[in-house]
């Protein structure tokens, strides 16, 4: 059996990234983990290395943007992947000149976990992070890194404990607002699954130089169809309103950040249809769902028994 990549996290400590450092160990990856030095003495965050450590993971201490500490880290691993927050992606620039400099990585996962940046229809704050990650993939591409790029559409902790509605800590169970009518098909895919797939990809060929698109087919449901699995769960009828796109534009333009960027995202997802408006290219793109069918994925209906 060929011996498993060895895996650079950056971005551990956050909120994909956990699941990231997870799967790795869990799949049998020796894993490590870049944390920032200040990280390490974070009440909460402590807690989180102190079981990266437990579970076998390496610490190294390093910054994004120190160039040194980089370059040392990579040169420990095969594979680089990036799970840094929006705040860093222009940052990355510097990851991809440590990682041309030290020259060993056979794969680069820069951090993207959404839509695909290439082909969207996003406005506003949500369009500018998706135009930096696109800079990313350019840069990558220029530096001549091989990559795949996580297309995971919406994470599902985002979207169902509200039911698609960026204000609530829970779903509603009298009366629900959704975007445009509610018919748009988005892809909602549960973070632990986002990183198996993440994972599966690294030391997979078929992934190489690709796309890797999570679309996993019970997941793929419009805001409508997400209500009415929650309204047989509650059996109960949930009382609708509509906010069509002219209104969530005025919406997104009138809110301070960050919930314009939630709403440009939700904008982006439930009106433009970005997680399923293109069919996969493959010469550029895969699916995870297709790939790997031995993946038991979480579906949205199941998602959703945890809060009935
Ligand atoms: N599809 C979706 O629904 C969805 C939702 C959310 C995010 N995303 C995407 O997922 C990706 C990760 O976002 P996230 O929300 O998981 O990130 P996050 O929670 O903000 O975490 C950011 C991570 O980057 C680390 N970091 C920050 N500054 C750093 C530096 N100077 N050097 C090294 N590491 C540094 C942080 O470390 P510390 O712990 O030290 O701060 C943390 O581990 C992004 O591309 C984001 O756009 C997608």
């Amino acid at each position: 059996m060929a011996t498993k990549s060895k895996i650079l996290v950056l971005g551990g400590t956050g909120y994909i990234g956990k699941f990231i450092v997870k799967a790795s160990v869990q799949a049998g990856h020796p894993t490590y983990a870049l944390v920032r030095e200040s990280t390490a003495s974070h009440p909460a965050k402590s807690k989180l290395i102190e079981t990266f450590k437990t579970s076998g993971v390496t610490i190294l201490y390093g910054d994004i943007t120190d160039h040194d500490s980089l370059v040392k880290a990579i040169k420990h691993v095969d594979v680089v992947i990036s799970a840094v927050g929006g705040h860093q992606t222009d940052d990355q620039v510097k990851l991809i000149a440590a990682i041309k400099q030290a020259g060993n990585i056979k794969k680069f996962f820069p951090s993207e976990f959404g839509v695909d940046v290439d082909r969207h229809n996003a406005v506003g704050p949500a369009k500018d992070l998706f135009d930096k990650k696109l800079k990313i993939r350019k840069a990558t591409e220029a530096a001549g890194i091989p990559y795949t790029y996580i297309c995971s559409n919406a994470f599902a902790g985002y979207f169902l404990p509200n039911l698609l509605q960026p204000d609530l800590k829970a779903p509603p169970r009298d009366k629900v607002v959704l975007f445009g009518d509610g018919n748009v098909k988005g892809v909602y895919v549960k973070e632990e699954d986002v990183a198996t797939y993440t994972i599966k990809a690294v030391d997979d060929p078929k992934t190489l130089n690709k796309s890797l698109f999570m679309k996993p087919p019970a997941n793929v449901l419009s805001p409508n169809e997400v209500v009415s699995l929650w309204e047989n769960k509650i059996k109960s009828t949930l009382e609708k309103t509509y906010i069509p796109e002219d209104q969530l534009l005025k919406n997104i333009q009138e809110s301070p950040f960050p919930a314009n960027f939630m709403l440009a995202i939700c904008h982006s997802v439930m009106i433009k249809g970005d997680c399923t408006a293109h069919e996969i290219d493959p010469s550029s793109g895969v699916e995870a769902s297709e790939l790997y069918p031995e993946v038991k994925y979480t579906t949205v209906d199941q998602y959703l028994n945890a809060f009935v």
